[in-house]
Order: structure tokens, then sequence, then C-alpha cells
């Protein structure tokens, strides 16, 4: 399949600041008069919307390791179909926050399904679709979690007051040492694909971490 776009990722822990980063430099690239297209995983269609909610809901009980995974990679092989290949096929710059290598971290380390499993369903499941360029956004490990929380208990609340069911993630509710892991996993993947995965230090202003990516996309779009 043609693909004259490009598809850059972001990842990182909870709370480093992806979708913020994901924004900036969404809106320099239209600056620059390129289509750019924002999106989200879990998420980024109205079927992945859906499975979104299930699976960060907390009041989604005793879903299993296995089941969760599933459901990321249902949400991702609709995404790809209906807006990323599209997307790419018509030039556009699409970026994307969170990808694969986010299942390989908090499914594949953090809940300790191995990286074996992620990439084998990664190949069967999405066409083994690789991004241009990932972003890995590195911070202190408990400065995102604790960001990540604040930002949710607020939500929770406005939730609450405008009379709607609280959302909270069930993801930040786990503990340090799984996020030890996830941090693990982000830190073997750099390692392991070196030229795809740029290590990008997030624990400046939103606007230090966006001049550093600004940096990288251009070296490596150029
Ligand atoms: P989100 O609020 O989008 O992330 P962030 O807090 O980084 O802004 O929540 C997405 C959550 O889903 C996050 O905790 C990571 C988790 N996740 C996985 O565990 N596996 C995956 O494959 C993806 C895409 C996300």
């Amino acid at each position: 399949m043609s693909r004259r776009g490009k598809f850059i990722t972001f990842e990182g822990l909870d709370g480093v600041g992806k979708s913020t980063q994901v924004h900036k430099l969404g809106e320099a690239l239209r600056a620059e008069g390129r289509k750019v297209i924002e999106t989200r995983e879990p998420g980024g269609t109205a079927t992945g919307e859906k499975i979104r909610r299930v699976l960060l809901d907390s009041a989604t009980e005793e879903l299993s390791s296995m089941a969760e995974m599933a459901l990321m990679f249902a949400s991702r092989a609709q995404h790809i179909a209906e807006v990323i290949l599209p997307a790419l096929e018509q030039g556009a710059v699409v970026l994307c926050d969170r990808f694969t290598d986010s299942t390989e971290a908090y499914q594949g380390s953090g809940r300790k399904l191995g990286s074996d499993a992620v990439l084998d369903l990664h190949r069967v499941l999405c066409g083994n679709l690789q991004p241009d360029l990932t972003i890995l956004l590195d911070n202190d490990l408990a400065k995102s979690i604790g960001r990540a929380r604040r930002r949710n208990l607020k939500a929770a609340l406005h939730a609450k007051s405008a009379g709607k069911h609280a959302d909270e993630n069930r993801f930040e509710q786990q503990n340090r040492a799984f996020f030890a892991r996830v941090r693990a996993g982000y830190e073997a993947i750099a390692a392991r694909e070196s030229r795809r995965v740029n290590v990008v230090d997030a624990s400046g202003t939103p606007e230090e971490t966006h001049k550093r990516i600004m940096e990288v996309v251009r070296k490596q779009l150029k």
C-alpha cells in the first residue's frame, strides 16, 4: 500500500504531557501548510472511543489482562483501517498519541504478558504497520504519575458536579511497581529500535519540550 504521508507516534508514561505536545507539533506543521491529523489510542474512531470508555473506566472491574490487550488491539485495528491508512495515503502527517509501543510497555511489561505476544498480535491485526518516527517523552516517574493523578481527580470532580459518571482512569490506579515496569519496557523498546524511537527529555516547560521535538522531527522528516 502506498504511504505518501508520515506516521509519527508519541509515547511515554501517563501525565508526561503527550497530548499537549501532539497538539503543539500539529499546529507547527499546519503553519507550514501540511495536512495534519491528530489522533489517539485507545480511541480515534467512534468504535475505538467506545472501547476506550470500557478500558479506562474504573467501573470496568476485573478485566483480565488478555482481554485488556485484545481490546487495545481491537481499537487499533479499527483506527488503522478507518483513519490512519487513509490519511497516510492522502499524504497527511498523522500524529498519534500512543500506539503499539504502549501495548508493549503497559500490557507486555506492566501486566507481564511479554513482548512476543504483543509483537505477534501487531503483525496479525495491524499488518505490522510501523511509525516513521516515535517520540518517547521522558520525565521523572513520580512527577508524571503525580500529574496524571491530579489531572484525573480534577476531571472526576468536574464530572461529578455536572451530574455525570466520574470517569477515572483504571491505569492511573496502578501502583508504582507497575509503572516502573512500564518505564523499563519503554527503555527496552528504545534500545531495540533506536532509529525509530527518539527519547525526548520532557522535564522542562512545554515550550522547551516542543523545541526539542521540532529538532527531532526536522532531522527525521527531511
Ligand atoms: P490516556 O489518558 O490517553 O493516557 P495519558 O494519561 O498518557 O494521557 O489513557 C490511556 C491509558 O491507556 C494510559 O494509562 C495507557 C493505557 N494504554 C495501555 O495500557 N495500552 C495501550 O496499548 C494503550 C494505547 C494505552
